[in-house]
């Protein structure tokens, strides 16, 4: 068990792990031991695959909403939908909410229980390698507006985590490998030892245990930046490595690259930039082979032009007045908060479009 507290009023997060196959029992426990009668929400694909693990908590939950996690979805529409569903349920405010999903129902579940009657305990359950390496932690919670990523949100951490690696089983490859794209960000920023363990994994078949070492390493990583900063007033903008980039290309792709190809190549594009500013010169390749052993993608097609991002990062919530903070990748662990002027971004831009059509 791993015990996280936020330098706010916010309450402690504790994240559990445990085993489906071996210990069933674990997860009625959870839901019961405080957390009895939740609102339940779960994303559609695991309730179909895990139905039968699931059925006892449905059976005894106030209510329960399922949804199909798509990024078009991830919206205020959808969210008003949780809104009514919780309302209709007659839920009240010692309901705890209960979600079960990827970090799409995580985000927008998470952000309905904070909202809802002004706030709802909360217990997330990630089932996809993204989720559980990163997502989970950290109390962010949102839905995309108007094709913009996370417009709206907020900060709300569950106070309890429970990580279930058996989840994995049913996971496709390609969101397998999305949630590499964020280990590499987070070894990049924090603990390159998590280099090593991922040259062991085995797509096809990976090891629990070694699943298991790398996601204690990235939460512990991600748990120490946000732990001194939720708010993320500073520090806790270094975890945003590859998102400008990324979220930009998430969107301009209209969603077909998945979040974690979308940091994956936003890592690569911001290694060039922090090259262009006096970073290590061999960081691009080196992520560029760490992708490539992961199948995760290391160029766009064309379809995705210079004028497009551009309007795109307009909409980055790390934009200010006269320009935007990135977080780039000098090195490793040397990731650092760099503000770049409009002018400086056209200058550098274009280079690592380039760079990103290869
Ligand atoms: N809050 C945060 O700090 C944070 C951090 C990173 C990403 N995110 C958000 O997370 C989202 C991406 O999350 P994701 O990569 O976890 O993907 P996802 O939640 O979009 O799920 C991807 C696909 O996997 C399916 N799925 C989920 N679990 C499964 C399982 N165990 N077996 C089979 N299929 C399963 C889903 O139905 C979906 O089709 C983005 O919206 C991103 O903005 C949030």
């Amino acid at each position: 068990m791993m015990n996280f507290k936020w330098n706010t009023e916010m309450p402690a997060t504790t994240v559990h792990t445990c085993s489906l196959r071996t210990e069933q029992s674990v997860w009625l426990d959870i839901i019961s031991d405080g957390w009895e009668h939740p609102f339940l929400i779960i994303d559609s694909e695991v309730r179909r695959l895990w139905d039968s693990l699931l059925q006892p908590a449905i059976a005894s939950a106030s209510g329960l909403y399922v949804m199909e996690a798509r990024e078009v979805l991830k919206n205020t529409f959808t969210l008003s939908q949780i809104w009514d569903s919780m309302s209709a349920a007659g839920i009240h405010r010692d309901t705890p909410v209960v979600v079960v999903g990827g970090g799409l129902v995580c985000d927008i579940g998470a952000m309905a229980a904070s909202t809802y009657l002004r706030g709802l305990r909360l217990m997330l359950v990630p089932t996809t390698l993204l989720c559980m390496v990163d997502a989970c932690l950290g109390g962010k919670t949102g839905v995309n507006l108007a094709g913009a990523k996370n417009q709206v949100g907020t900060f709300n951490p569950a106070e309890k985590i429970l990580i279930a690696p058996d989840f994995l089983d049913t996971l496709p490859d390609r969101e397998f490998r999305s949630g590499i794209a964020e280990i590499v960000k987070t070894a990049l920023i924090g603990d390159r030892s998590i280099q090593g363990l991922l040259e062991l994994i085995d797509i096809e078949k990976p090891d629990k245990n070694n699943i298991l070492k790398i996601i204690h390493k990235c939460i512990e990583v991600k748990g120490g930046i946000v732990a001194l900063d939720l708010r993320e007033t500073g520090n806790r903008m270094l975890l945003n490595l590859g998102h400008t980039i990324g979220h930009a290309l998430e969107g301009a792709s209209e969603f077909r690259l998945t979040h974690g190809e979308a940091v994956g190549l936003g890592l690569l594009g911001e290694a060039a930039i922090a090259v262009s500013r006096g970073g290590n010169r061999n960081l691009p390749e080196e992520i560029r082979r760490m992708l490539k052993q992961a199948g995760l993608p290391t160029s766009v097609d064309n379809m995705i032009s210079g004028e497009k991002l551009s309007r795109l990062f307009e909409r980055d919530k790390k934009t200010r007045k006269n320009g935007r903070i990135w977080a780039l990748p000098f090195d490793w662990c040397d990731c650092r908060l760099t503000y770049l002027s409009p002018d400086q971004e056209e200058k550098v831009l274009p280079s690592v479009l380039n760079l990103l059509k290869v």
